[in-house]
């Protein structure tokens, strides 16, 4: 009798833990009664999912390069680059940039992973009738969707550049002691996180909303994260502040911020050196930027998948962070190699 009250009482408060604390709150999505309204043009794909986009540079039909720039973490398709208008006809550059499934005005994506992805960026090409091939960039975070490209759209690549791409800590290519090594150079709050996103994906929405503990930096506007270079372009930065950030998180924090937490720290399905050379025949490249100061993405890691995959060109920049792709001349020489070499 005392062991059923007290197995009813233990499912009892877990019950009550898990609608209390540990589930997400359902989406407010964009165009739905209580939801945000739709302001963007958005297509549909074959899930019924839409995605909005935003299309720069010279008419894709006249294009000689289609560019898809995939955003990073806590930012969406409204993500201003400097990229020049002397650059755009020189190059006769495209561009589509896109919310990623969950921000801005994309539907959420609840079964989103690393894989879906590349079929999200394939399906919005051809959605578009951008082509057979199309150029990817992926920024930061964005870095995992433009892996996932490499992985399973190779055949629609026509090349790739990935930006101060994001590394997860758990990827088994790297030597354990050096994966560690690197963990450990983030902030103990930082390393708490990406641990919980790994290991207990299920309590990151408690994680993040709990007020005992710092969670994640960068959320709090810690700008400890910053290296100097990169406090130096958040100065430009803040003077001419990208439209439409209001609307990144508009449809809930669980869907896009913390969703990639969960799908980029935890375990995939393929890792980068499992990945073949999309280009054997030299017909594109694949460039990997990164910031010889950024303290958000430890160089060590992104260094060692380079030289692990030859089929890289690998570029550290000196004097230069996280924020690289701000800079004009850096965003310039990015777009350049990638559609020239
Ligand atoms: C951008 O990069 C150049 C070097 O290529 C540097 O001289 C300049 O200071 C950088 N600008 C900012 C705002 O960081």
């Amino acid at each position: 009798m005392i062991a059923r009250i007290a197995v009813a009482t233990t499912v009892g408060f877990l019950g009550w833990a898990y609608l209390a604390l540990l589930k997400p709150p359902s989406p407010k999505v964009c165009g739905s009664p209580d939801g945000p309204p739709v302001t963007s043009r958005r297509v549909k794909l074959n899930d019924g999912r839409c995605v909005a986009y935003k299309e720069g540079g010279v008419a894709k039909e006249k294009a000689k390069h289609k560019i898809i720039i995939i955003h990073g973490f806590d930012s969406s398709k409204d993500l201003m680059l400097p990229i020049s208008q002397d650059l755009i006809q020189e190059l006769e550059i495209y561009v589509l940039q896109y919310d990623r499934a969950g921000y801005g005005e994309s539907d959420p994506h609840p079964k989103r992973s690393v894989k879906s992805e590349a079929f999200d960026v394939e399906e919005l090409a051809d959605k578009l009738q951008l082509g057979p091939k199309f150029y990817v960039v992926g920024l930061s975070m964005g870095a995992y969707s433009a892996w996932s490209c490499l992985k399973y759209i190779p055949n629609r690549l026509a090349g790739v550049a990935l930006v101060v791409p994001f590394v997860n800590y758990w990827w088994p290519c790297y030597p354990a002691k050096l994966s560690k090594q690197a963990l450990r150079k983030m902030l103990p709050q930082d390393q708490r996180t990406f641990r919980i996103a790994h290991y207990a994906p299920w309590l990151v929405h408690w994680w993040m909303n709990q007020k005992w503990f710092h969670a994640l930096s960068m959320l709090e506007g810690n700008m400890a994260i910053f290296c100097p270079p990169d406090l130096e372009m958040l100065k430009q930065l803040s003077s001419a502040p990208s439209p439409g950030q209001e609307k990144v998180r508009q449809q809930g924090e669980f869907e896009c911020l913390y969703r990639d937490l969960i799908v980029g720290f935890g375990n995939w399905d393929f890792f980068p050196t499992d990945i073949t050379n999309p280009f054997p025949d030299n017909e594109g490249s694949v460039h990997l930027w990164q910031g010889h100061d950024d303290r958000i993405i430890p160089r060590e890691l992104n260094r060692y998948l380079a030289e692990k995959l030859p089929w890289i060109q690998y570029h550290e920049v000196p004097n230069a962070g996280h924020l690289l792709m701000h800079n004009a001349s850096y965003c310039e020489t990015i777009l350049r190699k990638l559609c020239t070499s």
